[in-house]
């Protein structure tokens, strides 16, 4: 069945494997980029893979709280889908020059943890009935400094690529609780996959980008995942798995959930 399937960072990487997928597949698609031009090329060469799959694009950089909100804003009031099926939250980063964000953020805990926050309660209307929401987690998972996730203190890349990604996690677990409607997972796409972030953090090649896209599209696409809604599914495993201790423990994931509110009410 065709399903409308929006992608954040859908210009690179497994973001733009996964699209290329969709696409190919004939579903819809909405996706999402920071660089126009980049994003204009991949529209395009989306548009003309799909068969009868309509493609539309959205500019934002989710570094940017701001722009985060005007995204989801766009998105529900001005995309002619009516509904979304799937919301994939892929864009991400890990090593930067520059690490604190205009907002006085870290710019993973933004990109990575805050940003999806955001748009997955703005779009959780627009979402259809058992429609899911997709957040790329990551083997690299450490527990959360709430100081670190409030900009009061700086992390090297890494640890704060790690923090991000565990908190990720825990707002997904939390988040499911709330909602049994919807489909809510946290993804370890596989570890080591050649993107730019791997070439860029590791200096390696990495592994094949499509054991990523496969899996965003199982997940996005076969029956029966709801009934593991707030579950954390490892590709390095290959199935449903456990994720840091954290990432299972309620009360922290009320705590992460907690601290972002605070930030976007003092910082929106
Ligand atoms: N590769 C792996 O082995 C691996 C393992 C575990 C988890 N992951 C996760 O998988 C997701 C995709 O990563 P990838 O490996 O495919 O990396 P990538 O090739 O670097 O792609 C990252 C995507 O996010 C976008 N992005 C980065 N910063 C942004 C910002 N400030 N605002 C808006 N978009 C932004 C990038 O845009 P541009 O195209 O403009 O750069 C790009 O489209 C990430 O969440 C990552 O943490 C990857």
């Amino acid at each position: 069945m065709k399903k409308t399937i929006m992608i954040t960072g859908a210009t690179d990487g497994i973001g733009l494997a996964s699209a290329i997928k969709f696409a190919s597949q004939g579903h819809h698609l909405l996706i999402h980029g920071r660089n126009p031009e980049k994003l204009k090329t991949v529209a395009a060469q989306l548009s003309a893979l799909s068969t009868n799959g309509k493609v539309e694009s959205y500019l934002a950089d989710l570094s940017k709280l701001s722009e985060a909100i005007a995204l989801a804003k766009q998105v529900k009031e001005g995309s002619s889908f009516e509904h979304i099926d799937v919301l994939i939250n892929n864009a991400g980063v890990l090593k930067v020059s520059q690490a604190m964000t205009t907002d006085n953020l870290d710019v993973r805990f933004s990109v990575n943890t805050i940003a999806p926050y955001i748009l997955t309660k703005a779009l959780t209307s627009k979402l259809s009935g058992f429609g899911r929401v997709l957040n790329l987690s990551s083997a690299a998972q450490a527990p959360v400094d709430i100081d670190a996730l409030l900009g009061k203190k700086q992390l090297n890349d890494m640890a704060a690529y790690s923090q991000s990604k565990l908190a990720i996690t825990q707002w997904t677990l939390g988040i499911a609780k709330t909602n049994n409607a919807l489909t809510y997972l946290a993804i370890n796409p596989g570890s080591l996959l050649a993107s730019k972030m791997v070439k860029e953090g590791f200096g390696i090649a990495g592994n094949d980008l499509n054991i990523g896209a496969d899996i965003l599209v199982r997940l996005s696409i076969e029956d029966g995942v709801h009934k593991y809604s707030g579950q954390y599914f490892d590709n390095d495993k290959g199935g449903f798995s456990s994720p840091h201790p954290d990432g299972m423990n309620i009360q922290k994931s009320k705590e992460i959930i907690k601290t972002i509110e605070s930030i976007l009410s003092a910082k929106t």
